[in-house]
């Protein structure tokens, strides 16, 4: 939600904010501005509504210089989509750039108007620049005692950038909630939401914590934390590869991050499976192996694709480990009273670990007697990864499609790893983590063999893109690989579709079946299939089209479209039966023309509540 870069240097940084922000669109691309501090010690500001590439051509034609400057990438939550609502936002000699949400805004607006603010956009963002500059005003302290006295004074999660046009020389940059980082460079240095933005410029990075205030200047950087006392936070040396966050060959990064799963859950699985018979997590010790032995109950929370991948798990860990799981959407979690299971433990699973949903649940939890907890995700320094007592990352790689795709059988691959260990640690024998390791083994061949089914799953989507609603069935562990095929379609084509579990077609769904409705169901060939050909049959019958994903020969009636899958275990089937799903919801993207890396209203990493 909302992405921010910031540099302060000795060279024109134009380009800088311009390319840098533009790496942080999938957070939010609804508006994008920059100012910078200009020769004569005023602010130059520029902003547009739509994508970073209209503000980069806007900006080209103004020729500016400055050294000091900060950028920002807009999901609008307070305020419409225009540009007076579009950051920087400008108070006198103060300009921000802010990312989240300030709850108590509409009181303090107020306040501020009395003393004779004129707000010129209807963001909460406004609020905090004429907050500091009213504070500054009356007491004359710096901007860096101006900004304490004033977040004691805001409610909310939020990051922040502010620079001061009377003192051209740093940035104050303010984490509380939201994500932000500082990228070190020699005799310059710059501050992010997220290392990507920063990648071709250094690797070494500091993960500013929940309530950090930093000042950055070229020279140097000062930390205080939410004592106020100086601190030193760890420099982080990042191993990501700049040319990972390319597009290379293909058209989108959805495309690509499809395509690169056999390499993602290759990666995933590396230094993790010992001789082939043990699976190993070195970041889990003697503490946690303890509490895996004695829990009785496993609780997963998240959000979106995220969500799905945990209800994959529940099935796992309750039919292969025989631990009852319950898994819930982390806004549903954190918004009731709950009764915790006698010797839980609490998971969660997200790709961004920036999730304020699934960050909140995290720290709900903590107050509730769980055993302890442990977080599965793609990003080594964020936020949920620094507050869990434990992590195990998914090592997808870079993912900037909005859609998850590999961060999807990345969790699933890292689930499965857990459960086995899980079962191994408590029955104290291994021929069910044998079994798995040896299955995972191959599942990175067994995702290579469906990828090749691409041209036929482009015909399907050619029959399929003007369609307004689509239908998607699964039983078992293949109904939250319903759900996340229905969510892959809906997200980025924009279709109206609905997953169901096969079996409750005929209480509801089976009255919207007619010959103008496509189902969609994934059939492998297990104990359930038979129950499923039933449920295909009561469709027949009614005229719906079918499309079945199957490993089985299934009879073929008049309105059925059967794509014959190759062969995979039963364990994995739901890791391999997602992509075909991936690729149909992306070639319907692709026939209707939609834009899939950036669909609209959408933001990959959703850092309000
Ligand atoms: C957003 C993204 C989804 C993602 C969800 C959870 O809605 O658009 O793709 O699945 O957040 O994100 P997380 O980073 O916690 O997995």
């Amino acid at each position: 939600m909302c992405g921010i870069v910031a540099a302060v240097t000795q060279r024109n940084i134009i380009n800088f904010l311009l390319e840098n922000i533009k790496r942080l669109e999938y957070r939010g691309y609804d508006s994008s501005g920059l100012a910078i501090i200009n020769k004569n010690n005023n602010f130059s500001r520029v902003r547009c509504v739509g994508k970073v590439n209209e503000l980069i051509e806007k900006t080209k034609k103004k020729k500016l210089f400055g050294t000091i400057g900060l950028a920002h990438t807009r999901w609008a939550t307070h305020g419409k989509v225009s540009e007076k609502n579009t950051h920087p936002h400008i108070s006198s000699h103060i300009a921000i750039v802010h990312n989240g949400i300030i709850e108590n805004s509409f009181q303090l607006r107020s306040l501020l108007t009395k003393q004779g603010y004129i707000f010129y956009s209807e963001t909460d963002t406004e609020v905090i620049v004429h907050l500091l500059h009213w504070e500054q005003k009356k007491t004359g302290k710096s901007l860096l005692e101006v900004m304490r006295n004033s977040l004691m004074k805001l409610q909310g999660n939020y990051s922040m950038v502010v620079m001061d046009s009377h003192n051209p020389s740093k940035l104050i940059a303010v984490c509380s909630g939201c994500p932000l980082i500082i990228g070190l460079g020699t005799k310059e240095n710059f501050i992010a939401s997220d290392q990507i933005a920063l990648l071709n410029i250094t690797k070494r990075f500091i993960y500013l914590k929940e309530g950090d205030i930093a000042i950055v200047k070229r020279e140097n950087i000062k930390i205080f934390n939410k004592d106020n006392s100086i601190i030193k936070r760890k420099i982080i040396k990042s191993d990501v590869k700049y040319e990972s966050v390319k597009k290379g060959k293909y058209k989108h990064y959805m495309e690509k991050e499809i395509y690169e799963q056999p390499k993602s859950i290759r990666n995933t699985l590396k230094n993790r499976l010992k001789n082939n018979t043990s699976i190993y997590f070195p970041e889990l010790g003697l503490k946690e192996i303890n509490i895996f032995l004695h829990l009785e109950h496993i609780q997963i929370v998240a959000c979106g694709t995220s969500y799905h991948a945990a209800m994959v798990s529940k099935h796992w860990f309750e039919s292969i480990a025989n631990i009852p799981c319950d898994v819930e959407v982390a806004s549903e979690f954190s918004s009731r009273k709950l009764a915790v299971r006698k010797k839980s433990f609490f998971i969660t699973l997200s790709q961004s670990g920036e999730t304020a949903d699934t960050l909140r649940a995290l720290r709900i939890s903590k107050k509730l007697g769980y055993l302890g907890n442990l977080t599965i995700c793609n990003m080594k320094g964020s936020s949920l990864v620094q507050e869990s007592d434990n992590y195990l990352l998914t090592k997808a790689g870079v993912e900037i499609g909005v859609a998850s795709t590999k961060s999807f059988t990345t969790q699933l691959t890292v689930l499965l790893m857990l459960v086995a260990k899980i079962v191994s640690i408590k029955k104290k024998e291994n021929d069910i983590e044998k079994k798995i390791v040896k299955i995972l083994t191959i599942l990175p061949y067994r995702i290579e063999e469906i990828l090749k089914k691409n041209k036929e799953i482009q015909n399907i989507a050619k029959k399929l893109y003007n369609k307004k609603n689509i239908l998607f069935l699964g039983r078992g562990d293949q109904y939250p690989i319903a759900m996340e095929g229905a969510l892959k379609l809906k997200e980025i084509s924009y279709i109206h579709a609905e997953a169901y579990p096969s079996g409750e077609l005929k209480h509801g769904p089976l009255a919207l079946i007619d010959k103008n409705m496509p189902i969609i169901i994934t059939a492998p060939k297990n104990s359930l299939l038979e129950k499923t050909k039933k449920n295909i049959q009561e469709i027949c019958t009614r005229g719906g089209l079918i499309y079945i994903f199957s490993d089985e020969e299934i009879n073929l009636e008049k309105n059925i479209t059967l794509l014959k899958v190759p062969y995979v275990e039963e364990i994995i089937a739901p890791i391999f039966y997602i992509v075909p799903l991936q690729l149909l919801a992306y070639y319907i993207a692709l026939s209707k023309g939609t834009n899939i890396d950036q669909p609209r209203n959408l933001a990959k990493s959703v850092t309000v509540e």
